[in-house]
């Protein structure tokens, strides 16, 4: 990849090797726990709770003390500022003081020499507690009337009307697990005291600017005291988007009491135990609809499992319900939303961000009427989308969101003839027949996503470009770097503003004291936001440049060009380096910042309604499975994929995510399934427990093509956000395994019961409830 030849090609569109890509596989790239230590560096590790939910009554921490290299032991009462690192300042206790909420709440850190003897002094603890009644799942917590937001409600028309008066009724329901994120650097933070009371740190997450702020609570100093640093992740998946600051904020406040360097570096063990994942999801359903499979009227319950706080539970299920949706017209619906406050982990930001979760139901919805009706659920899904076009009408949300960049119907019609859906079809009923054993299946489903933060104040972003006098270019900008391609894409816009090649541009460490008040890199807009910001900067930079440049050669300046590494004005032509030598000497300001805010976008809270969008991502996927019936076992023979990314930056980027998201949300749909003793302990928190997708699991036929579509809304270079909608494409995995199990049911009618995971139990599950 290295030495392909894109010199002579324009930066933004061209599919550049990622930026990081030769560093990443000889090992010289450095995540946080590669930085070198300095002398006289402490380790920080947890002890966690055995409990559930338990009061504290008495914490025996001699033994801990007393174990080999350990340095110090800190509990909530000693923490200098405040003891939490919620954005609410009163939800999540960096330390459990009287009581714990979860079975291995933090109670105290240990610090010592090494990281080995951190961990082992930490398991030497003798708590006494009381037990006190936990709730366990979002069933339990919605009984309990347990919440740990208020139920949030989304109304359009007169739903139980409608119900009333439809022609055919279904009611359903089921259940969608949660995920671990397995991001393969586990949370880290290291937090280096510096002189005057000021502190920097280096953590693994994907929001400098809220652990900057979690920081300085926790050590009760201002935020110009503290300085938060991050190169890249080895993954976040929104995993990294709340929670890092509780390592951050810990090894903060050791740093501050020991005086030394500490690193909190958590275990695979710790990480997964310790840390929020994907809410998992009860969903029931009414559903009214005619002899085609459109929809009447809908009502919808979703209660999650949050866990013991909010964290981003708020944010995560609001996008839920804004997500029922998907790519369908629902005119009279009711949707209710419950956010169940449980004694587990307290469940956080998941690529997705919840939409997943909400497109679910409406997915398993369709499905249950097309068997109910006996349709193609193609045909069902075709009969419930958006209109295209305003004289069609049928183009509104349930929240007031008129859309108007649809390509759905063009997009699915697409897919379905290059993946020649009809014929496998008809291919695979006649396979079905002949066959006892084995069944197949084929799904097609649709995503639409939108894009920006439900939270509008976060959609802005600043960067800051320098060019120094030797012509190179140093970019930064408040966005992070999680392998998802973000600074490969900031690189390229830069480049592609200076008219210049890549090479001449490198990217520095995210880091809060040079661009401040970032929002975290999430809800896809990573490159939305700071390539926007960025490209501002540069062009002012190319702007006093180009007024240089006319004055000199004694042109207008609309007549300068920068291109290749050049620029010419009238007859005179420099190259990039010489101009910019020229206008430092000129004494021309060679750098300069760039601030983004996304346009049109407005939504109340309390009543959710209004755009709080800027614009949708669109995509579908066809998969096709085999089952064998007596074991539950599976393989997904072949995928198509046919997904909008607008107007690439980076094709090779953007299919790289594409690929990757369908994986990942194909492990999430088939084997990665999270366990709980009824303790509340969690049971798969390693990877020989908790199942991730290998190589071996890749479809032996995967074919992505992106859709050739422009956004129509004026996004960075006109592309659209890639990083989240592609997870939703493996519906079609789960739906296509749904199908060849409803394949063993003779009058193929008979109402499916399968929740997700589609683990061969649940398959086996679902297969054996059939025939009865
Ligand atoms: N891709 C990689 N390789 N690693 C990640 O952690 N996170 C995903 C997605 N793709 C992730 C990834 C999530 S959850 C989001 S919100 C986006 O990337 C964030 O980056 P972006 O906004 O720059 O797309
Ligand atoms: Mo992604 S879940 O918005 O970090």
């Amino acid at each position: 990849m290295q030495s392909m030849n894109t010199s002579a090609l324009p930066p933004v569109g061209t599919p550049l090797p990622h930026e990081s890509a030769v560093l990443h596989v000889t090992g010289a790239a450095t995540y946080c726990d590669d930085i070198r230590e300095l002398a006289g560096t402490l380790h920080g590790a947890p002890g966690r709770s055995e409990r559930a939910h338990a009061r504290i009554l008495a914490m025996d921490l001699e033994p801990v003390r007393q174990a080999p290299g350990v340095r110090a032991v800190i509990t909530g009462a000693d923490i200098p500022g405040v003891n939490d690192f919620s954005f609410t300042l009163k939800d999540d206790p960096l330390l459990a003081e009287k009581e714990v909420l979860y079975y291995g709440h933090p109670v105290f850190l240990v610090v010592a020499e090494t990281h080995e003897q951190a961990r082992k002094a930490a398991r030497l603890a003798k708590i006494t507690y009381e037990d006190l009644p936990a709730l366990l799942t979002a069933e339990a917590a919605a009984a309990a009337n347990a919440e740990v937001l208020p139920p949030v409600e989304v109304n359009r028309g007169n739903a139980p009307a409608a119900l009333a008066a439809a022609p055919h009724r279904l009611q359903g329901k089921t259940h969608l697990g949660g995920q671990e994120h397995f991001y393969l650097e586990s949370n880290i933070a290291y937090a280096v005291p510096k002189e005057e009371d000021t502190i920097h740190v280096w953590s693994s997450t994907q929001h400098p600017s809220e652990v900057q702020h979690a920081v300085a609570h926790a050590l009760g100093y201002s935020v110009n005291q503290v300085t938060l640093e991050a190169r890249r992740l080895g993954g976040g998946f929104g995993g990294k988007e709340s929670q890092p600051a509780q390592w951050a904020c810990l090894a903060a406040v050791a740093a501050k009491l020991t005086g030394h360097p500490v690193k909190v570096r958590l275990d695979r063990d710790d990480d997964m135990a310790l840390t929020g994942k994907r809410h998992d999801f009860h969903i029931e359903y009414d559903a009214g609809f005619d002899d085609r499979g459109q929809l009447l009227g809908l009502k919808v319950l979703l209660v999650s499992r949050c866990g013991y706080s909010p964290d981003l539970s708020g944010p995560v299920n609001d996008r839920a319900v804004f997500h029922v949706d998907n790519a369908y017209y629902l005119d009279q619906v009711a949707i209710r939303s419950l956010r169940g406050k449980t004694h587990t982990v307290s469940n956080t930001a998941f690529r997705g961000f919840g939409g997943p979760q909400g497109i679910f139901a409406i997915e398993t919805v369709l499905e249950d009427i097309a068997r109910y009706l006996g349709l193609d659920p193609l045909e069902v899904r075709r009969a419930n989308f958006y209109g295209s076009t305003p004289e069609e009408g049928r183009n509104v949300t349930h929240y007031g969101m008129t859309v108007e960049d649809n390509v759905i119907a063009p997009l699915v019609a697409q897919l379905e003839k290059d993946c020649d859906y009809r014929a496998r079809r008809a291919a695979i009923a006649r396979f079905n027949q002949e066959n006892a054993v084995f069944k197949r299946g084929l799904s097609l489903t649709p995503v639409k996503f939108g894009i920006s933060f439900t939270a509008t104040q976060f959609n802005q972003a600043g960067a800051l470009v320098h060019v120094y006098s030797d012509g190179t270019v140093l970019a930064n900008h408040g966005g992070i770097e999680m392998g998802q391609g973000l600074y490969t894409k900031i690189r390229q816009i830069v480049a592609q503003e200076l008219g210049i090649p890549v090479d001449l541009v490198r990217l520095s460490a995210t880091n809060t004291s040079k661009v401040p008040n970032t929002s975290a890199t999430a809800a896809s807009s990573g490159t939305d936001l700071n390539g926007k910001a960025s490209q501002q900067a540069a062009a002012a930079i190319r702007e006093r440049l180009t007024a240089f440049a006319a004055e000199q050669a004694g042109v207008a300046p609309a007549t300068v060009q920068f291109q290749n590494g050049r620029v010419t004005a009238g007859d005179r032509t420099w190259t990039f380096q010489e101009l910019v030598k020229a206008a430092y000497n000129a004494r021309i300001k060679l750098w300069e910042s760039g601030f983004y805010k996304t346009p049109k976008i407005h939504y109340d809270p309390k009543t959710m309604r209004g755009r709080p969008f800027y614009y949708f991502a669109y995509g579908a996927a066809a998969s096709e499975v085999i089952l064998d019936t007596r074991t539950g076992e599976y393989r997904v023979l072949r995928v198509d994929v046919l997904h909008d990314v607008g107007r690439s930056i980076n094709p090779a980027l953007d299919l790289g995510q594409i690929e990757g998201g369908f994986i990942q949300g194909m492990g999430w749909l088939t084997t990665e399934e999270l366990w709980w003793r009824p303790d509340g302990r969690l049971m798969t928190h390693a990877p020989s427990t908790y199942k991730i997708p290998t190589a071996a699991d890749l479809p032996p036929v995967f074919n992505v093509k992106l859709f050739d579509n422009a956004n129509v809304e004026d996004s960075i270079h006109k592309s659209k956000a890639v990083g989240e909608p592609p997870l939703m494409l493996p519906f079609s995995v789960f739906f296509a395994l749904r199908e060849a199990v409803g394949a063993t049911d003779p009058t193929g009618r008979k109402f499916i019961a399968m929740d997700a995971p589609a683990t061969p139990e649940t398959l086996l599950n679902a297969i054996r409830d059939l025939a009865r």
